[in-house]
Formats: C-alpha cells, structure tokens, sequence
C-alpha cells in the first residue's frame, strides 16, 4: 500500500465527478454543529484589541492549556496544542524515534493511514500487528512482535477505522509492552467522546513516562477545520523530559504558534459546553450507527459493530473492498465509501463507511438494494 499519498482524496475526486448524486461516507468531518459557546467565543472574538490579533503563547493559551491540563489530571506544564492530533501525532512519533533507541515504529493493520505515511516518511522501519476479527489489538500479539528495535508504538481508541475501544487492563498491557522495550507509546484519543461503551481509559492514567496522549477538538467539538489539537508530554523533570523540550522547539520552529481565534473560541467552547452536548453527539451517532448495522444484515453483509467513534467497517460477499469495487458502488448506487486496502491487509476485503452524513439512512438502503 502506498501510504505516502492520502487515498481520501482519490475517492473524494472521483465522487465530486460522478454523474449523480452521491452520498459522502468517506471522509472524518462531522456533519453536526459545533457546541453554541464555540460560535459566541468566534463572534466575539472580533470585537477584542489589537494585542490579541497577534502571536499567542507558542505552547498555546495558559487558560486553555489550564482546562486541557484539569480535564486530563496533570500539570498544565506538560500540555502543548499544537496544530491538531496531526502534528501531536508527529511531534510524539518524531520524540519517540529520537529520544528511544530502535528504528521501528509499530502499527496496528487495520491502520489510520497517516501513521504509516508519517513513519515512512520519518525513514522508521515500520511493522504492522493485525487486530482480531472484532477489530481490537490484542495485547499478547503486540507483546510477540515488539522488541528492542520498537522505538515507538502508536494505539487509536476509540478507533479509526475498526471502531474499537480500549479498556484499562488493554491499555495498561500496552503501556507495560513499551515500558519493557524501552519504546514509546503514542495514544491517539482524538474520539475519545465517542465511546459508547463506557470503557475508554486514556494511556495517561497509566501514569507512565513511555506514553505521549493526542487529541484535538477537531471531533469532538465538530470543527476540523479549525486546527487546534494537543499534547500531553511526559513531565519535564521525569526520565524523559526531554521529549516535551523538543517538541516545543519544533513546533515553535515549525508554526511559530498556532491559531489564537481558533483556541480563543475553542476556550470559550469548554468553559461552556456542559456533558449534554457529547451525550447528544453520542446518541445521534448510536441511532445512524443502528440503522447501517440494520441494513448491513439486510445485504447479508459481515461488520463489526464499533464500539467507538462514527466508522463502520463491512465485507460484502464476492465484493472485495477494492478501489474498483468502490468506485464501482459510487456509480451503481451513489454510496461513497473507503477501500479496505487504503487502510492495510488485513482488512483490505472490507469498506469503511463514515457516518458523518444525515443520509445514513438513505446510503444503508441504497446498499441493502445493490446487494440484496
Ligand atoms: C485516528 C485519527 N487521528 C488523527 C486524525 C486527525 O485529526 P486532526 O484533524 O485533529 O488533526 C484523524 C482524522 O480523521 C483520525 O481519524
């Protein structure tokens, strides 16, 4: 698979120029709005002085890193924001491959492809661990492939795409697993409001110096647009401190700083936004999930249920998840999905489909139609 050149736009392009009207299911932008303290913060924001029209703190706003830092239990120190999980996620692996000895980055297969574009283009030696037929990782498989040469290991949960949660015994093996190779364990918990579960356990509570959590509001607040995203370091004066000196000197090198507008209202947004506002995001999510997983089984389709986040993984009998197949259903059917392959071997006969579109009802029978 070449994970160097992201394959979402491929299919994007290629429905944008369909001669229907196709259904979105594949990109991660959530269709819903933003939390309404969001939108106050933004308007408000252009009312204020010269002075905030220029350079914030590089490591980001002291208020928001402060309700970043209480949401997550640690010292506001250790929290940089950075430009969303995106850059989280590479400073973290960038860190890991530099500070940890070992060349090689360790993925799960089923893999969000911009870990493995990102760890290629870091010259990593790259591995992959197939999850289980339910979608998760198995701690005991991660435990057999790792080794001295592991520098860094990157885990997603809730996850994209197999919609797999993680509990606190998993993530404790998983912390254990770097701990003992002397690696890094990058925690990518950018849907972690999209647990539906109730079983989500951030890495950081393992307390550990081998981990580095990202997130991002570009989910959870439905504003990818927006780029404000952060990291949380292991703290400075611990056996890795220098981790968090050397990402802040990147990321200061890198953007300068990032967007003051964006984490002003974002700020706004968390001083004001209550639980219901997640708890709705949830339930709309549960409802779409149940009607796709409904028609799936009217299409005799196999799928795993996800526990987490808003992707569906599905295998169609004698319908390999391919680009041809996909392209194939944006034509037959006008139901834009991601191919398997796009995201690894091991699932590379299924589809992803992202329900971030209020016509999940429409694509689940425009399906069930196709393959029935
Ligand atoms: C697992 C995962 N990590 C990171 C990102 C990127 O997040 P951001 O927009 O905050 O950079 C995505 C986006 O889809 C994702 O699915």
């Amino acid at each position: 698979m070449d994970y160097e050149t992201p394959q979402f736009f491929r299919v994007i392009q290629y429905a944008q120029q369909a001669d229907r009207d196709v259904i979105d299911m594949v990109s991660g932008s959530p269709d819903w709005d933003p939390p309404a303290g969001l939108c106050d913060g933004l308007r408000d924001y252009a009312d204020l002085d010269a002075a905030d029209y220029q350079y914030p703190p590089s490591v980001g706003l002291a208020e928001l890193r402060a309700r970043i830092a209480a949401r997550r239990g640690v010292d506001r120190s250790r929290v940089l924001v950075t430009n969303g999980t995106g850059e989280a996620n590479h400073l973290a692996m960038v860190g890991g491959l530099e500070q940890f000895s070992g060349e090689e980055v360790l993925l799960t297969d089923p893999v969000y492809p911009y870990y493995a574009g990102r760890a290629n283009f870091l010259d990593a030696d790259v591995g992959f661990v197939p999850v289980e037929a339910n979608g998760r990782l198995d701690p005991e498989q991660l435990r057999e492939r790792a080794s001295d040469e592991t520098a860094v290991i990157v885990v997603n949960s809730p996850n994209n795409p197999t919609g797999a949660v993680y509990d606190a015994d998993a993530m404790a093996a998983f912390v254990a697993i770097a701990e003992e190779h002397d690696a890094l364990l990058v925690s990518d918990e950018v849907y972690d409001h999209f647990d539906y579960t109730g079983r989500f356990t951030s890495a950081l509570d393992c307390g550990s110096d081998h981990v580095v959590a990202t997130n991002a509001f570009s989910k959870s607040m439905a504003i990818t647009g927006f780029r404000v995203g952060y990291a949380v370091f292991p703290p400075e004066d611990g056996p890795t401190g220098d981790l968090l000196d050397r990402a802040r000197t990147r990321h200061m090198l890198t953007n300068v700083t990032g967007s003051r507008p964006a984490q002003y209202a974002v700020l706004r947004a968390l001083q004001t936004t209550g639980p219901e506002y997640y708890a709705d995001v949830r339930a709309r999510l549960t409802d779409r999930i149940d009607t796709f997983c409904d028609a799936l089984d009217d299409a005799g389709a196999a799928y795993t249920r996800p526990d987490g986040g808003f992707y569906v993984m599905a295998r169609f009998e004698d319908y390999p998840g391919s680009f041809e197949h996909v392209y194939e259903l944006i034509d037959e059917t006008g139901v834009a999905g991601m191919p398997g392959e796009a995201f690894g071997d091991s699932r590379s006969k299924w589809f992803r489909f992202a329900l971030v579109t209020p016509r999940v009802d429409e694509a689940a029978k425009r399906l069930a139609d196709f393959f029935a």
